[in-house]
């Protein structure tokens, strides 16, 4: 989908360097436009359709995949997700937060749910809170929905994505993107090896955040803006953001030490603008001092982070173009060599588990609190 301000910054960069003139970009960015290391434009959308296709070629992958065998599928998801996001605001953050923890550390399959063979991957540091609010459940409740009109033809992972997609057009406005389906779930958790590729919040460093970007594939300082600007949305835990409340360095974290001091279960929106938008408020407040995590605060202390997270703040038609095309880019992320299978008998357990007890179904959030301090 070509999409209008994308276009018109492609165009208006063409004509200045024509004119021989210097566009409004971010300091420290030669050229018209940003490139990546591998010299791929990013923004042009032509060859980003062009990328997106052979990436979901390459992993069979296609818009189309569940036509013949589940054609109401998306519909069957948009229904009822769109009465759930009505119903409950925390939905939509923690579903988007489910998806780019599922996806990130290796690839959209669906093992953010698994309990087993392994240590479960919602255990892991960077991923805790995660169980917490209803989204998990309703996964698992649209799953019996598709699976009850279709059979086991879709995967939990095929079903995270779109759910995460309608969570973004919920709250985002004008925010959508293309989503090529038919991925398998994994057969097992991500290893605490691979889920670390996600940051922690309490990284003061920028260079950091970037390079396990990289690693991932999104190797531009303007991808990890981008990335973390779904921080306009949800709330943290004190937990989360208790280092840097405990330096009382500024008068917000002095507010957020208060916070937490007065009420340990308070939870803090990570833009306390608009909470519940999908809008460019997160980069004024990080870039105001007032990020709640440390690793929001590194964004807006590094030059390099800091002139994009400039630019989309005062560029809100960009971001909206850019944050679509990345949370769609988000499938490319390539997974191990694993085999992968529909499972039939829950989001939670591998096919062969089996339908009965006996394996442990979702952890429980003392659970994840007791091993999520320990990693
Ligand atoms: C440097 C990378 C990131 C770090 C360190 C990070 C860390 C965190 C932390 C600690 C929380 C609060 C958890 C809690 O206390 O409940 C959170 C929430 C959230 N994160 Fe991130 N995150 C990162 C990147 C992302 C990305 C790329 C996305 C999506 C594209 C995302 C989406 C969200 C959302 C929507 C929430 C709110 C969840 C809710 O309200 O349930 N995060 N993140």
């Amino acid at each position: 989908m070509v999409r209008r301000s994308t276009m018109l910054v492609v165009v208006v960069s063409t004509l200045a360097v024509l004119a021989g003139s210097a566009l409004s970009l971010p300091k420290g960015i030669k050229g018209p436009l940003p490139f990546n290391a591998t010299g791929f434009l990013q923004w042009n959308p032509a060859k980003l359709q062009a990328h997106l296709a052979s990436a979901a070629a390459a992993q069979n992958l296609s818009v189309d995949h569940h036509k013949l065998t589940c054609f109401r599928m998306q519909y069957i998801i948009g229904e009822r997700m769109h009465l759930a996001l009505r119903s409950d605001s925390t939905l939509a953050p923690g579903l988007i937060r489910l998806y780019f923890n599922d996806c990130f550390p290796n690839g959209c399959d669906a093992s953010i749910f698994l309990t087993w063979p392994n240590t479960p991957e919602c255990l892991y540091e960077p991923n805790k809170y995660i169980l917490t609010g209803s989204a998990w459940d309703l996964i698992e409740s649209l799953r019996k929905s598709v699976h009850a009109e279709c059979g086991a033809t879709v995967s939990c992972a095929d079903i995270l994505v779109v759910a995460a997609r309608e969570a973004v057009k919920f709250v985002g406005g004008t925010i959508n993107f293309p989503m090529p389906l038919g991925r398998p779930d994994g057969l097992a958790p991500a290893t605490n090896l691979e889920v670390s590729t996600i940051p922690s919040a309490r990284t003061e460093q920028a260079s950091i955040m970037l390079a396990k970007f990289a690693s991932r594939g999104f190797d531009h300082p303007a991808e990890l803006v981008l990335f973390l600007g779904a921080h306009s949305i949800g709330r943290a835990h004190c937990e989360s953001f208790k280092d840097r409340a405990d330096r009382q360095t500024d008068d917000f974290s002095r507010k957020l030490f208060w916070h937490c001091q007065n009420d340990r279960s308070w939870l803090q929106p990570l833009d306390y603008i608009t909470p519940d938008r999908l809008d460019t408020n997160y980069y004024a407040n990080v870039l105001a001092g007032e990020g709640v995590l440390t690793s929001d605060m590194a964004l807006g202390n590094d030059p390099r982070t800091r002139s994009w997270m400039e630019f989309y703040m005062n560029n809100p038609d960009n971001f909206a173009d850019d944050f679509s095309i990345l949370m769609g880019r988000l499938f490319t992320v390539r997974g191990g060599a694993r085999r992968g299978e529909i499972r039939k008998y829950g989001c939670f357990k591998t096919n062969a588990a089996g339908p009965g007890a006996g394996i442990p179904g979702v952890v429980s959030s003392s659970d994840q609190e007791g091993a999520a301090a320990s990693a």
